[in-house]
C-alpha cells in the first residue's frame, strides 16, 4: 500500500512520526508537504493529497491541521474521496470497516503523537467490510454523479 500525506504547520511534527511509524510498517509514503513551521493554507496540501488519491494515482492518503477539520473539508470535495477525521481509535475502525474511508485526517493540536499513531496504525490495517455497506457508498457515488450534472 502507498499512502500520501501532507499537513499545514500545524502537522509537521506528528508527519514526521507518522512517516517514520509508515516506514516501520514497510508502507510506502510520498510526501506533499509542508515540512517547514511558517504559516502556510491547509487547502494548498490537502488539494495535493487528495488530488492523488481522487485520481487514483495513490490508494490513500493521510492529512494533518491543527484541529483536522480544514483538511477535512477539503478532502471531501474531491470526487471519490471519503475522508474521516479520527482523533480516536473508535473512529479510525470505523471508518475502515463501514466506510471504506480513503484519507485519514488528524487533527495535530488535538491528538497526542502515541495516540495519533495507533489511529495511523489502526487505520492502515482494518479492512473494508462490503456487503451492506457497498450499497450505501454506491448512494454517495450516485450523488457526486448527480451533483456533476
Ligand atoms: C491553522 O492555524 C489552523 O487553522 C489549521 O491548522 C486547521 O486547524 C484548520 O482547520
Amino acid at each position: 500500500m502507498k499512502i500520501a500525506i501532507g499537513c499545514d504547520h500545524a502537522g509537521v511534527e506528528l508527519k514526521k512520526e507518522i512517516i517514520s511509524l509508515l516506514n516501520n510498517l514497510q508502507i510506502e509514503s510520498i510526501d506533499f508537504g509542508t515540512d517547514r513551521s511558517e504559516s502556510v493554507d491547509y487547502p494548498d496540501f490537502g488539494e495535493k493529497v487528495s488530488l492523488a488519491v481522487s485520481k487514483g494515482e495513490i490508494e490513500k492518503g493521510i492529512l494533518i491541521c491543527g484541529t483536522g477539520i480544514g483538511m477535512s473539508i477539503v478532502a471531501n470535495k474531491f470526487p471519490g474521496i471519503r475522508a474521516s477525521l479520527c482523533n480516536e481509535l473508535f473512529t479510525a475502525k470505523m471508518s475502515r470497516l463501514h466506510n471504506d474511508a480513503n484519507i485519514l485526517v488528524l487533527g495535530g493540536r488535538v491528538v497526542g503523537s502515541d495516540l495519533a499513531k495507533e489511529i495511523v496504525r489502526t487505520w492502515v490495517s482494518t479492512p473494508f467490510e462490503g456487503e451492506r455497506h457497498c450499497r450505501r457508498l454506491d448512494k454517495i457515488t450516485r450523488i457526486e454523479e448527480n451533483l456533476k450534472r
